[in-house]
């Protein structure tokens, strides 16, 4: 009986990858979207969206995504860290882990009901979304939450604590196999979702609490690993990265900057050696990271040692956040040089962040990097690197060219399915 169960929904998952168009694959160092590389190009946008919503307005989400889709940026980036506890009575919150026992799930229209809206309209629009299970950082509470609720003493808790494992697969298992409450598609089964990431940026350590002495690459690595295989048995059809800012552990004879020989925890090479991790993911923060100066020739270098790797592991790699404040006077140059080196090799990148008018106006600018369309250097800075990425897909596109990579992505997919 199990396995005639189980053989059935392999089934179903072949046949629905054969006949669903839209889902996003990989083959080799590129995403594919309708046959075509999809070097996309998008931004990060939540708060803005969130706090509106949770204000019970919609504006914000529909004036964010209208931008998206007239700007052509075609991939937004969410987080869903809105965890409470007995210990913080963080409101609004999309699960409550209570007592670090069991979790409640806040499924309602002022719960997930929101995030089923921002699902559901950046589908309208042809935009996809990338969404981070948890938050590394303290902000919505996050993993320190999560070891809070053990009275746990190190960030690290998180990636060893069984029950905490229990509690993230649960979570994932509840967001994953949710019914979006406007369009009645299971997250997923919805193609607008394309790629999951297990976290936004995990490291050892975190706001708080500390990293114990034995967390190091193989921690996380161990975590990603099963996290990344669960998520792939419930989301077979949508693509799964760590979230991770890309670090390098020791690519000293690259570069001696901290983010090449980090020992956060994170090891780029060893992230994507993982079977069930489909994508590698790349932050840029050279002004935190305290990273040598001119920053366009850093990124630059940091863009091509990703690249080299994503090639080596033949999967691509995307920037999922990459930022430059508008106080250092710098942003225009460093962003067009950097898009030089993303078009090269066809790197998709997501700013952050990417901000708008809520209700009462526009967001105010909380970090320093925030972009707005009515910036006179919003064209310098997002305008051109997405109409110069988005060439490259209208160019496939337009030719028959396409067909090839189809080919390619339908088989990898289908063994990966069956597998
Ligand atoms: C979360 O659950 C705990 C335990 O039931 C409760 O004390 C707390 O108020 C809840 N938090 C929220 C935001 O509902
Ligand atoms: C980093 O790598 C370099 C050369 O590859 C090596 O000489 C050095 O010992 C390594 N450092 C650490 C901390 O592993
Ligand atoms: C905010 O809305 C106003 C009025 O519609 C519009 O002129 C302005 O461009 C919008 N600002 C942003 C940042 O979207």
């Amino acid at each position: 009986m199990v396995s005639i169960i189980k053989f059935c929904s392999l089934l179903v998952v072949f046949v629905n990858y054969v006949t669903a168009s839209g889902f996003v694959t990989t083959s080799g160092t590129q995403f594919v979207l309708d046959g075509c590389p999809f070097a996309f190009v998008g931004g990060n946008t939540y708060y803005t969206i969130m706090e509106d919503l949770f204000q019970d307005s919609k504006q914000a989400t529909d004036n964010i995504i209208a931008l998206y889709r007239a700007k052509g940026l075609k991939v937004l980036r969410l987080n869903t860290m809105y965890d409470a506890s007995t210990k913080t009575s963080s409101n609004p919150w999309f699960q409550n882990l209570t007592d670090g026992t069991a979790a409640v799930y806040n499924d309602g229209p002022t719960g997930l009901g929101l995030l089923d809206y921002v699902v559901y309209a950046a589908g309208q629009n042809n935009i996809k979304v990338v969404i981070s299970l948890v938050n590394n950082w303290q902000a919505g509470g996050g993993m320190n939450l999560y070891v809070a609720t053990q009275n746990g003493v190190y960030h690290d808790e998180f990636y060893t604590s069984t029950v905490l494992q229990g509690l993230y697969k649960s979570w994932v298992n509840h967001l994953l196999t949710r019914v979006n409450t406007y369009n009645n598609v299971a997250y997923n089964a919805d193609p607008t979702i394309m790629l999951w990431e297990l976290a936004n940026e995990p490291r050892c350590l975190g706001n708080t609490l500390p990293a114990s002495p034995t967390c190091g690459v193989q921690t996380i690595i161990t975590w990603a690993t099963t996290m990344s295989a669960y998520v792939k048995s419930i989301a077979p059809n949508q693509l799964v990265s760590l979230g991770d800012e890309g670090f390098y552990h020791n690519n000293s004879a690259v570069s001696t900057s901290y983010p090449f020989t980090a020992n956060e925890g994170i090891d780029f090479d060893a992230t994507l050696a993982i079977p069930t991790i489909d994508a590698g993911s790349i932050h840029t923060y050279p002004e935190g990271w305290r990273v040598p100066t001119p920053y366009d020739a850093w990124g630059n270098l940091w863009y091509n040692a990703h690249q080299a790797s994503c090639v080596a592991a033949n999967k691509p790699c995307y920037v999922g956040e990459y930022g430059i404040t508008l106080a250092s006077g710098l942003r225009d140059e460093v962003y067009t040089s950097w898009d030089a080196t993303w078009e090269v090799n066809k790197m998709a990148n997501l700013v952050w962040m990417i901000n708008g008018n809520v209700s009462w106006g526009p967001f105010p600018d909380s970090d320093g990097f925030e972009l707005y369309v009515t910036d006179s250097d919003w064209n310098t800075e997002i305008g051109n690197v997405a109409s110069n990425m988005n060439g490259i897909i209208n160019q496939c596109l337009g030719t028959s060219s396409g067909a090839t990579s189809t080919t390619t992505t339908t088989t990898k997919q289908a063994s990966t399915a069956t597998s």
